[in-house]
């Protein structure tokens, strides 16, 4: 399935993507991302794939930057699009483009600690548990309906760092898993509800 990712810094999770791409039926077909600086751009070229970079600074509004986002990617006729660690606000314009079709990776519990500093809000709620999310993008930033979770534990000299370390660990084996159902065309939206195999998730 011909996929476009869209990044805006370390890339971690493109690599885990890029790495398991044979395997989950990914064909990643370009990588876009809002910074320049962005580390994945350069994990992209090593393996191969076209980067896009869009400055959102040189636009004067979102709807603007949107647009010239939707037109690189329907460039590519992906059937997916992947947010990993893609940290902009989507216009509704946008995400109702790709309503079904796009994917987000939040490292956090959700509906826990949707937006920023995700780790350092579990750490000072006093949580037991933390992890990450991954869900269908709708209008509500972080806040589409949810495909799968995975756990860690908080150890007791957890610091936001250490915590955030050991949830990429889990970042880099779900979400590659989860393209994958959709890949092999078992994952699917309805209603506002993820189903796998036809049961709600
Ligand atoms: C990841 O932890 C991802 O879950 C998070 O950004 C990081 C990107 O790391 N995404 C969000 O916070 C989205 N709201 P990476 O560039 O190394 O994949």
């Amino acid at each position: 399935m011909k996929g476009v990712v869209l990044i805006s810094g370390s890339g971690s999770n493109l690599q885990s993507l890029i790495d398991n791409a044979n395997h989950i039926g990914l064909e990643i077909e370009a990588v876009i991302s809002n910074k320049e600086s962005a580390y994945g751009l350069e994990r992209a070229q090593q393996a191969n794939i076209p980067i896009h970079t869009i400055n959102h600074q040189q636009f004067s509004s979102r709807e603007e930057f949107d647009q010239i986002l939707s037109q690189t990617i329907d460039q590519y006729q992906p059937e997916i699009i992947i947010l990993a660690g893609f940290m902009r606000i989507l216009t509704p314009e946008f995400t109702q483009k790709y309503t079904g079709k796009m994917f987000n990776i939040h490292p956090s519990l959700l509906p826990k600690f949707q937006g920023l500093n995700t780790h350092q809000r579990a750490l000072d709620a006093g949580e037991s548990e933390h992890g990450v999310s991954v869900h269908f993008v709708t209008d509500e930033l972080d806040g589409g309906p949810i495909i799968a979770q995975s756990r860690v534990n908080v150890l007791a000299d957890d610091s936001a760092d250490s915590l955030a370390k050991r949830v990429l660990v889990e970042e880099h084996k779900l979400f590659p898993e989860v393209v994958h159902w959709f890949t092999q065309g078992r994952l699917t939206l309805k209603d506002s509800q993820a189903f796998l195999d036809g049961q709600a998730l």
